[in-house]
């Protein structure tokens, strides 16, 4: 084998075991990934068009019992006008009959998402309100039944998992919500709430306890005398530190944040957001970070997703998503941003119309109602979620769909 050769299949091996070690630093896995809640079950009266049989002889034998005898249930209908002439084939005839149906409607509030997030990530999920976000994040967790899919978390598939070995793995996948006001019990002191979990999976010694809980407390800015107090003493900063000291006292490996800072004003929102950067690089923890403001997923995010109506339409590095991003809703999200400079002329693109709903979601790609690229194509077929290199995704008719 002469020396190129070599160094060629050297490269080959290394990008293949580049690509198996990214494949196995992977924490969480998931396939396509559904949550469908049912929102109404009732029996409908529908009309269906039944072909009606041709008419036999029997049918002149009853000439003259009664006109009734003779008369079809219904006017039967031809599927075409009627043909002129001899010879040509008789047309099939159809009646119409009514019969009740059992319906059941469903919301497709996550509708077939896949992506994966590595050791250390974290993954921003941006979108509209009631496009499925905080659902997809729930029932990563399995705080929601999902109705299809699966979720590899840590090499283990928790899809399968029964609800003694979930509460096993529970501490190592935690969540923190939007609103630090109800998220929290009010008849309990912090120490306690930050605890009672602790406790439960007996993460430390009874021993140990206190002193545990007091120096989760302090890696979360939180002072050592707020043990003791309750909740409704203490601002809505503080009470965010207080919910992700709940969380990180369990040590899990990977927590989703669920709008953690959109009730938060904006000096207290970058003080949160610069704790969990810390707490990350310090207890190496893998985020879902769920999120309105753009601007708050561009600081804290390694890759962006993009969803809408509960698919992600795009997702990228931070940069990719950013700088040069592909789907015509990424853009509409991206103009809307505020840029702190009044010499600076932005083109707003104006989404038309509201979300749809997604018990009712349009055909073909979700977003087409309210796109101005969208053409014949949109309407009918639903675009596939195409990688177009350096794992940036898209899924729209704009870009080759091989
Ligand atoms: N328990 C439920 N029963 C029925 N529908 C639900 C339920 N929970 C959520 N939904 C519906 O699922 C869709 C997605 O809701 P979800 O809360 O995940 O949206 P979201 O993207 O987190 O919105 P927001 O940004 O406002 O928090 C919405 O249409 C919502 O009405
Ligand atoms: S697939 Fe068509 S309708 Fe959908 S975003 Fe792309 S151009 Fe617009
Ligand atoms: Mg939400």
């Amino acid at each position: 084998m002469s020396v190129e050769q070599q160094t060629a299949a050297t490269e080959v091996q290394a990008t293949a075991a580049a690509e198996a070690q990214q494949e196995n630093s992977n924490l969480l896995e998931v396939r396509d990934l559904k949550k469908y809640f049912l929102i109404r079950k009732e029996w409908k009266l529908v009309k269906e068009k039944v072909p009606v049989a041709p008419a036999e002889p029997a049918a002149e034998q009853a000439e003259g019992e009664g006109e009734e005898a003779a008369q079809p249930e219904a006017q039967p209908e031809t599927a075409e006008s009627a043909p002129e002439g001899e010879g040509e084939a008789p047309q099939e005839a159809f009646k119409t009959k009514h019969k009740l149906e059992y319906r059941k409607t469903y919301v497709k509030a996550v509708d077939g998402v896949s992506f994966n997030i590595a050791q250390g990530e974290t993954l921003g999920v941006v979108g509209e309100s009631g496009c499925g976000k905080s659902t997809m994040g729930r029932s990563i967790l399995r705080l929601l039944d999902i109705t299809a899919g699966s979720v590899v978390f840590d090499g283990k598939d928790i899809t399968k998992m029964k609800a003694a070995e979930l509460r096993k793995i529970r501490p190592q996948m935690q969540i923190v919500f939007q609103d630090p006001y109800s998220s929290l019990p009010p008849r309990l002191p912090v120490g306690e709430i930050i605890g009672e979990a602790v406790k439960v999976h007996g993460i430390v010694s009874k021993s140990d306890y206190r002193d545990y809980i007091i120096s989760v407390m302090r890696k979360c800015g939180l002072q050592d005398f707020y043990f003791d107090r309750y909740p409704h003493e203490f601002s809505g900063g503080q009470r965010q530190r207080i919910c992700i000291a709940r969380a990180l006292a369990l040590k899990p490996k990977f927590v989703v944040c669920d709008e953690p800072v959109s009730a938060l004003d904006v000096s207290i929102q970058a003080q949160i957001v610069n704790l969990l950067k810390e707490l990350q690089d310090d207890m190496q923890l893998t985020y879902m970070f769920i999120s309105h403001d753009l601007s708050v997923v561009k600081h804290i995010s390694d890759r962006v997703g993009v969803m809408y109506l509960g698919n992600f339409v795009e997702m990228g590095s931070k940069n990719a998503i950013f700088n040069s991003p592909m789907h015509p809703y990424t853009l509409a999200l991206l103009s809307a941003v505020p840029v702190p400079d009044p010499h600076y002329r932005v083109n707003r693109i104006i989404l038309e119309g509201d979300i749809p709903s997604p018990a009712n979601p349009p055909k073909g790609c979700k977003f087409h109602t309210r796109c101005s690229h969208c053409m014949d194509i949109c309407k009918e077929v639903a675009p596939k979620f195409i990688d177009y290199g350096n794992g940036h995704l898209c899924a729209c008719h704009l870009y080759p769909q091989e």
